[in-house]
């Protein structure tokens, strides 16, 4: 294998990439890495794009802790968003996260249809931004249901926001959902530009001291390799249930798992848990998935991969 094999430039509606490694959101900090790593970082951004932690319009404090829990291959996190809101994040991350050398992908969540409008609104207008995503993740608290869950909530929060922006929408679904590619056609129809998953899984962990809950919040979600499989079917699943793009993830450690998912449909891959690990996973995976690439002989349905 080659690994200084040439990246391949990608594409996401409309978006130029150097290459088809992103972040999860919520796994890496840009602004913390910058400060730690100075103008290195700069250089050698680990992504082809930055994809923010999830932005509430009210600043939250996120889950009481303990917020961790590691688990046999992977972790279970009940981190809770926390988040400086919308009016802080516009004032002070927003023109840091601009001098990023790659294209920043805002990731976006409310409570109420009312909310999500109020963050999409606030983006659209920032030149800064390249594209959004809709974290459905979360109840509405206004029907009970969680957003992501339901095709029917769907797209009604789509009909909402897809007129208030020209910028590419991204819908990240929730792996916690009844039928997940009904709700990955839903957001076609209703607008999307693409479609991300998985977010985590719900799963929870018992103190072995007491058998209750470890984690503050209860239940939290579950990332890293132990996810994959179940990324990969839902991956192949909603590939052949939309047209338009997917931006994967889930687990995903080297190149070969990013090929994987590329295989399976997805335009775009993300790594998330893995960057825990290692700060600067992106660059190695892009490598290992170009050299991989090389090989001839690796296609999509008899037509040649672009990764
Ligand atoms: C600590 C942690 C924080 C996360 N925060 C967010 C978040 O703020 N918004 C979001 O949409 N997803 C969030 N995620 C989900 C990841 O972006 C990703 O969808 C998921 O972890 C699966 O990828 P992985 O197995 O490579 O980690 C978070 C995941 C972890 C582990």
């Amino acid at each position: 294998m080659n690994a200084h094999a040439a990246a391949t430039p990608t594409e996401l509606s409309g978006i130029e990439l150097a290459h088809p490694i992103i972040n999860g959101s919520g796994t890496f900090d840009a602004i913390a890495a910058r400060r730690v790593f100075g103008d290195a970082l700069i250089g050698q951004f680990p992504f082809a794009a930055f994809v923010s932690k999830t932005v509430t319009v009210a600043p939250r404090e996120g889950n009481p802790p303990p917020r961790l829990w590691e688990t046999p291959g992977g972790l279970i996190n009940s981190i809770g968003l926390p988040n400086k809101g919308l009016r802080r994040y516009l004032a002070e991350d927003l023109p840091e996260l601009a001098a990023l050398p790659v294209p920043l992908i805002v990731n976006v969540m409310g409570f109420t249809g009312d909310e999500v409008v109020e963050l999409v609104s606030a983006f659209s207008v920032r030149d800064e931004v390249a594209a959004l995503e809709l974290n459905v993740s979360c109840p509405n608290v206004e029907t009970g249901l969680v957003m992501g869950a339901d095709p029917g909530e769907v797209t009604a929060l789509l009909r909402r926001v897809r007129p208030l922006t020209e910028k590419p929408l991204i819908v990240k679904l929730t792996p916690n959902a009844t039928d997940v590619v009904a709700v990955a056609r839903a957001a076609q129809d209703a607008g999307a530009s693409a479609v991300s998953l998985i977010n985590t899984i719900r799963g929870m962990a018992l103190d072995p001291r007491t058998g209750h809950p470890w984690l503050g919040g209860t239940t939290g979600g579950v990332s890293g390799p132990a996810v994959r499989a179940v990324a990969l079917a839902q991956v192949h699943a909603v590939a052949r249930g939309v047209g338009i793009p997917i931006v994967a993830m889930g687990g995903v450690q080297n190149g070969r798992d990013a090929l994987d998912l590329i295989m399976a449909g997805a335009t775009v891959v993300a790594v998330g848990t893995e960057s825990f690990r290692d700060p600067a996973a992106g660059t190695r995976i892009s490598r290992e998935l170009a050299a991989l690439c090389e090989n001839s002989s690796i296609s999509r349905h008899g037509t040649p991969l672009n990764c």
